[in-house]
Protein backbone atom coordinates (compact mmCIF):
# COMPACT_ATOMS: atom_id res chain seq x y z
CA UNK A 1 0.00 0.00 0.00
CA UNK A 2 0.67 3.37 -0.38
CA UNK A 3 2.18 5.99 2.31
CA UNK A 4 -0.30 8.37 2.52
CA UNK A 5 0.04 12.37 3.46
CA UNK A 6 -2.50 15.00 4.77
CA UNK A 7 -1.47 18.50 4.47
CA UNK A 8 -3.94 20.61 6.32
CA UNK A 9 -4.50 24.08 4.63
CA UNK A 10 -5.00 24.54 1.21
CA UNK A 11 -3.95 27.49 0.43
CA UNK A 12 -0.78 28.70 -1.67
CA UNK A 13 2.37 26.54 0.63
CA UNK A 14 -0.30 23.38 1.22
CA UNK A 15 -1.44 23.37 -2.16
CA UNK A 16 2.09 23.63 -3.87
CA UNK A 17 3.56 20.79 -0.94
CA UNK A 18 0.61 18.84 -2.73
CA UNK A 19 2.05 19.42 -6.11
CA UNK A 20 5.42 18.74 -5.04
CA UNK A 21 4.24 15.11 -3.66
CA UNK A 22 2.06 14.32 -6.04
CA UNK A 23 4.99 14.66 -8.94
CA UNK A 24 7.06 11.87 -6.76
CA UNK A 25 3.96 9.59 -6.66
CA UNK A 26 5.27 8.07 -3.35
CA UNK A 27 2.39 8.82 -1.22
CA UNK A 28 -1.50 8.85 -1.51
CA UNK A 29 -2.64 12.80 -0.62
CA UNK A 30 -5.49 14.47 1.18
CA UNK A 31 -5.67 18.04 1.19
CA UNK A 32 -7.75 19.17 4.42
CA UNK A 33 -8.91 23.20 4.93
CA UNK A 34 -11.90 24.74 6.67
CA UNK A 35 -12.77 26.37 3.49
CA UNK A 36 -15.43 23.82 1.96
CA UNK A 37 -14.72 22.88 -2.03
CA UNK A 38 -11.30 24.47 -1.72
CA UNK A 39 -9.51 21.55 -0.92
CA UNK A 40 -11.79 19.25 -3.24
CA UNK A 41 -11.28 21.99 -6.00
CA UNK A 42 -7.14 21.64 -6.07
CA UNK A 43 -7.19 17.96 -5.20
CA UNK A 44 -9.49 17.43 -8.38
CA UNK A 45 -7.61 19.95 -10.28
CA UNK A 46 -4.05 18.08 -9.03
CA UNK A 47 -5.69 14.65 -10.09
CA UNK A 48 -6.21 15.93 -13.40
CA UNK A 49 -3.05 17.14 -13.93
CA UNK A 50 -1.70 13.15 -13.43
CA UNK A 51 -2.24 11.72 -17.02
CA UNK A 52 0.00 14.47 -18.55
CA UNK A 53 2.39 14.84 -15.58
CA UNK A 54 2.60 10.56 -15.46
CA UNK A 55 1.65 10.40 -11.33
CA UNK A 56 -1.69 8.03 -10.55
CA UNK A 57 -1.59 9.33 -6.54
CA UNK A 58 -5.16 9.20 -4.99
CA UNK A 59 -5.94 13.14 -4.48
CA UNK A 60 -8.30 13.93 -1.84
CA UNK A 61 -9.74 17.12 -0.93
CA UNK A 62 -11.26 17.20 2.99
CA UNK A 63 -13.35 19.83 4.77
CA UNK A 64 -12.53 20.31 8.03
CA UNK A 65 -14.04 19.31 11.20
CA UNK A 66 -15.98 17.01 9.30
CA UNK A 67 -13.82 14.86 7.07
CA UNK A 68 -11.39 14.39 9.29
CA UNK A 69 -11.82 10.76 9.44
CA UNK A 70 -10.86 11.42 5.20
CA UNK A 71 -7.22 11.99 7.12
CA UNK A 72 -6.97 8.61 9.16
CA UNK A 73 -4.07 6.93 9.03
CA UNK A 74 -1.78 9.41 7.86
CA UNK A 75 2.16 8.65 7.91
CA UNK A 76 2.52 12.40 7.98
CA UNK A 77 0.71 15.10 8.84
CA UNK A 78 2.12 18.50 7.53
CA UNK A 79 0.19 21.90 9.15
CA UNK A 80 0.52 24.38 6.73
CA UNK A 81 -2.94 26.00 8.14
CA UNK A 82 -2.70 29.65 9.56
CA UNK A 83 -2.95 33.24 8.52
CA UNK A 84 0.28 34.29 6.64
CA UNK A 85 2.49 37.63 6.79
CA UNK A 86 1.09 40.81 5.30
CA UNK A 87 3.81 43.85 4.57
CA UNK A 88 4.69 45.17 8.06
CA UNK A 89 3.74 42.17 10.09
CA UNK A 90 6.93 39.53 11.96
CA UNK A 91 6.29 35.66 12.05
CA UNK A 92 5.23 36.78 16.04
CA UNK A 93 2.49 38.39 14.95
CA UNK A 94 0.97 35.62 13.95
CA UNK A 95 1.26 33.61 17.27
CA UNK A 96 -2.22 34.16 18.97
CA UNK A 97 -4.20 33.51 16.03
CA UNK A 98 -2.10 30.77 14.75
CA UNK A 99 -2.44 29.00 18.24
CA UNK A 100 -5.39 28.49 18.31
CA UNK A 101 -5.62 26.93 15.03
CA UNK A 102 -3.21 24.54 15.81
CA UNK A 103 -4.40 23.67 19.32
CA UNK A 104 -7.43 22.70 17.72
CA UNK A 105 -6.35 20.85 14.63
CA UNK A 106 -3.31 18.86 15.93
CA UNK A 107 -5.94 17.44 18.62
CA UNK A 108 -7.94 16.46 16.34
CA UNK A 109 -5.23 15.19 13.58
CA UNK A 110 -3.32 12.98 16.02
CA UNK A 111 -6.80 11.00 16.97
CA UNK A 112 -7.18 9.59 13.87
CA UNK A 113 -3.07 9.07 12.98
CA UNK A 114 -1.91 8.36 16.41
CA UNK A 115 1.62 7.12 14.67
CA UNK A 116 1.82 10.29 11.95
CA UNK A 117 4.96 12.47 12.22
CA UNK A 118 3.64 16.29 12.45
CA UNK A 119 5.40 18.46 10.24
CA UNK A 120 4.64 22.09 11.25
CA UNK A 121 4.96 24.66 8.81
CA UNK A 122 3.37 27.32 10.29
CA UNK A 123 4.33 30.25 11.90
CA UNK A 124 6.09 31.73 14.39
CA UNK A 125 7.66 28.14 13.55
CA UNK A 126 9.98 27.31 16.50
CA UNK A 127 6.93 28.07 18.71
CA UNK A 128 4.07 26.40 16.34
CA UNK A 129 6.06 23.26 16.61
CA UNK A 130 6.40 23.77 20.61
CA UNK A 131 2.59 24.16 20.60
CA UNK A 132 1.88 20.90 18.14
CA UNK A 133 4.40 19.18 20.35
CA UNK A 134 2.65 19.46 23.92
CA UNK A 135 -0.80 19.54 21.98
CA UNK A 136 0.13 16.30 20.73
CA UNK A 137 1.54 14.16 23.18
CA UNK A 138 3.75 12.43 21.01
CA UNK A 139 7.40 11.54 21.30
CA UNK A 140 9.36 14.35 20.15
CA UNK A 141 10.71 12.22 17.54
CA UNK A 142 7.96 12.82 16.14
CA UNK A 143 7.04 16.51 15.88
CA UNK A 144 9.32 18.46 13.19
CA UNK A 145 9.68 22.17 12.45
CA UNK A 146 10.53 22.77 8.75
CA UNK A 147 12.48 26.18 8.47
CA UNK A 148 16.48 25.29 8.01
CA UNK A 149 16.00 23.60 4.71
CA UNK A 150 14.44 26.91 3.66
CA UNK A 151 16.47 29.20 5.39
CA UNK A 152 19.62 26.90 4.08
CA UNK A 153 17.96 27.22 0.46
CA UNK A 154 17.76 30.39 0.64
CA UNK A 155 21.44 31.00 2.10
CA UNK A 156 22.93 28.96 -1.11
CA UNK A 157 20.76 30.83 -3.75
CA UNK A 158 21.98 34.29 -2.41
CA UNK A 159 25.78 32.77 -2.45
CA UNK A 160 25.21 31.11 -5.59
CA UNK A 161 24.33 34.47 -7.40
CA UNK A 162 26.77 36.32 -5.86
CA UNK A 163 29.81 34.15 -6.93
CA UNK A 164 28.11 32.96 -10.53
CA UNK A 165 27.98 29.60 -9.84
CA UNK A 166 25.42 26.47 -9.48
CA UNK A 167 23.24 26.90 -6.31
CA UNK A 168 24.32 22.47 -6.01
CA UNK A 169 27.87 23.43 -5.99
CA UNK A 170 27.22 25.81 -2.49
CA UNK A 171 26.96 23.70 0.82
CA UNK A 172 24.98 25.43 3.99
CA UNK A 173 23.68 25.47 7.38
CA UNK A 174 21.54 27.81 8.46
CA UNK A 175 20.48 26.62 12.36
CA UNK A 176 18.01 28.50 15.06
CA UNK A 177 14.58 29.64 14.74
CA UNK A 178 12.58 31.04 12.10
CA UNK A 179 13.16 34.57 12.74
CA UNK A 180 15.41 37.74 11.90
CA UNK A 181 18.18 36.48 14.55
CA UNK A 182 18.69 33.28 12.57
CA UNK A 183 22.55 31.77 12.64
CA UNK A 184 23.52 31.22 9.05
CA UNK A 185 26.63 29.20 10.02
CA UNK A 186 29.36 30.62 7.58
CA UNK A 187 32.04 28.33 9.13
CA UNK A 188 30.35 25.22 7.43
CA UNK A 189 29.24 27.17 4.05
CA UNK A 190 31.54 26.25 1.36
CA UNK A 191 31.64 26.68 -2.36
CA UNK A 192 33.09 23.08 -4.37
CA UNK A 193 34.83 22.38 -1.21
CA UNK A 194 35.98 25.48 -0.48
CA UNK A 195 35.67 27.82 2.63
CA UNK A 196 33.61 30.79 2.02
CA UNK A 197 35.77 32.80 3.53
CA UNK A 198 38.00 32.33 0.88
CA UNK A 199 35.98 33.28 -1.38
CA UNK A 200 34.15 36.62 -0.39
CA UNK A 201 34.83 39.82 1.93
CA UNK A 202 33.68 39.45 5.14
CA UNK A 203 31.65 42.53 4.37
CA UNK A 204 29.84 40.90 1.33
CA UNK A 205 29.46 37.69 3.24
CA UNK A 206 28.03 40.10 5.99
CA UNK A 207 25.57 41.76 3.37
CA UNK A 208 24.04 38.28 2.26
CA UNK A 209 23.49 36.92 6.12
CA UNK A 210 21.49 39.83 6.39
CA UNK A 211 19.30 38.88 2.80
CA UNK A 212 19.18 35.70 4.05
CA UNK A 213 17.85 36.65 7.41
CA UNK A 214 15.29 39.14 6.01
CA UNK A 215 14.72 36.33 3.28
CA UNK A 216 11.04 35.86 4.13
CA UNK A 217 10.67 39.41 4.54
CA UNK A 218 12.07 40.54 1.08
CA UNK A 219 9.09 38.33 -0.76
CA UNK A 220 6.26 39.30 1.74
CA UNK A 221 7.27 43.18 0.69
CA UNK A 222 7.60 42.28 -2.95
CA UNK A 223 4.01 40.06 -2.97
CA UNK A 224 2.24 43.00 -0.61
CA UNK A 225 -0.61 40.13 -0.50
CA UNK A 226 1.13 36.86 0.97
CA UNK A 227 4.24 35.31 1.70
CA UNK A 228 6.54 33.26 -0.08
CA UNK A 229 5.28 29.90 -0.50
CA UNK A 230 7.53 27.84 -3.76
CA UNK A 231 10.95 27.90 -1.51
CA UNK A 232 9.58 27.18 1.70
CA UNK A 233 6.96 23.93 0.00
CA UNK A 234 9.89 22.32 -1.46
CA UNK A 235 11.70 22.31 1.80
CA UNK A 236 8.95 20.54 3.25
CA UNK A 237 8.42 18.46 0.45
CA UNK A 238 11.99 17.44 0.72
CA UNK A 239 11.68 16.70 4.38
CA UNK A 240 8.57 14.59 3.42
CA UNK A 241 9.92 12.33 1.56
CA UNK A 242 13.55 12.00 3.76
CA UNK A 243 10.83 10.69 5.89
CA UNK A 244 8.48 8.48 3.69
CA UNK A 245 11.30 6.89 1.93
CA UNK A 246 13.29 6.45 5.40
CA UNK A 247 16.48 8.02 3.60
CA UNK A 248 18.44 8.94 7.14
CA UNK A 249 18.83 12.28 5.39
CA UNK A 250 20.61 14.96 7.64
CA UNK A 251 18.72 18.31 7.44
CA UNK A 252 17.99 21.42 9.53
CA UNK A 253 14.72 21.09 11.09
CA UNK A 254 13.35 22.50 14.18
CA UNK A 255 13.47 20.10 16.91
CA UNK A 256 12.36 19.39 20.47
CA UNK A 257 16.01 19.63 22.02
CA UNK A 258 16.62 18.29 26.02
CA UNK A 259 20.34 19.85 26.33
CA UNK A 260 21.93 19.67 23.28
CA UNK A 261 23.48 22.71 21.91
CA UNK A 262 23.10 23.40 25.93
CA UNK A 263 19.40 24.46 25.49
CA UNK A 264 16.61 22.50 26.87
CA UNK A 265 12.64 22.14 26.81
CA UNK A 266 12.64 24.29 23.33
CA UNK A 267 12.18 23.98 19.49
CA UNK A 268 15.35 25.15 17.15
CA UNK A 269 16.90 24.63 14.25
CA UNK A 270 19.33 22.10 14.42
CA UNK A 271 20.89 19.02 11.88
CA UNK A 272 18.75 16.31 12.36
CA UNK A 273 19.01 12.82 10.70
CA UNK A 274 15.40 12.42 9.05
CA UNK A 275 13.86 8.95 8.50
CA UNK A 276 10.68 6.73 8.34
CA UNK A 277 10.70 7.73 12.83
CA UNK A 278 11.12 11.15 12.11
CA UNK A 279 13.90 12.83 13.58
CA UNK A 280 16.40 9.56 14.29
CA UNK A 281 19.11 12.19 15.43
CA UNK A 282 19.80 15.51 16.36
CA UNK A 283 23.52 15.80 15.48
CA UNK A 284 26.21 18.37 17.63
CA UNK A 285 28.32 20.08 15.59
CA UNK A 286 31.20 22.05 16.63
CA UNK A 287 29.59 26.15 16.81
CA UNK A 288 32.37 28.87 17.62
CA UNK A 289 31.83 30.94 21.04
CA UNK A 290 30.35 33.54 18.58
CA UNK A 291 28.32 31.04 17.01
CA UNK A 292 26.93 29.26 19.92
CA UNK A 293 26.38 32.76 21.44
CA UNK A 294 23.86 33.31 18.22
CA UNK A 295 22.10 30.31 18.62
CA UNK A 296 21.46 31.22 22.51
CA UNK A 297 20.33 34.37 21.25
CA UNK A 298 17.56 32.86 18.77
CA UNK A 299 16.89 30.46 21.84
CA UNK A 300 15.79 33.06 23.54
CA UNK A 301 13.39 34.80 21.16
CA UNK A 302 11.32 31.42 20.71
CA UNK A 303 11.36 31.62 24.61
CA UNK A 304 9.82 34.32 24.61
CA UNK A 305 6.91 33.71 22.05
CA UNK A 306 6.75 29.81 24.34
CA UNK A 307 5.93 31.73 27.26
CA UNK A 308 3.38 34.21 25.55
CA UNK A 309 1.53 31.09 24.39
CA UNK A 310 1.63 29.88 28.28
CA UNK A 311 3.57 27.22 27.50
C1 LIG B 1 9.13 32.65 4.95
C2 LIG B 1 7.89 32.46 5.74
C3 LIG B 1 6.96 31.54 5.08
O1 LIG B 1 10.23 32.58 5.52
O2 LIG B 1 8.17 32.10 7.04
O3 LIG B 1 9.02 32.88 3.75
Amino acid sequence: MRKKVTIVGAGNVGGSVAQRLAETGIADLVLADVFDGVSQGKALDLAEAGPIVGYDCKITGATLPGDYPLTANSDVVVFTSGAPRKPGMSRDDLLLINQKIVTDNVTEIVKHSPNCVLLMVNNPLDAMAHLAFKSAGFPKSRVIGQAGVLDTARFRTFLAMELGVSVESVQAYVLGGHGDDMVPLTSYTTVGGVPVAKLLSPERLASIVERTRKGGQEIVDLLKTGSAYQAPAAATAQMVTAILLDRKQILPSSAYLEGEYGISDLFVGVPCKLGAGGIEQVIEIDLSAEESAALHRTAASVRSLVQVMGL
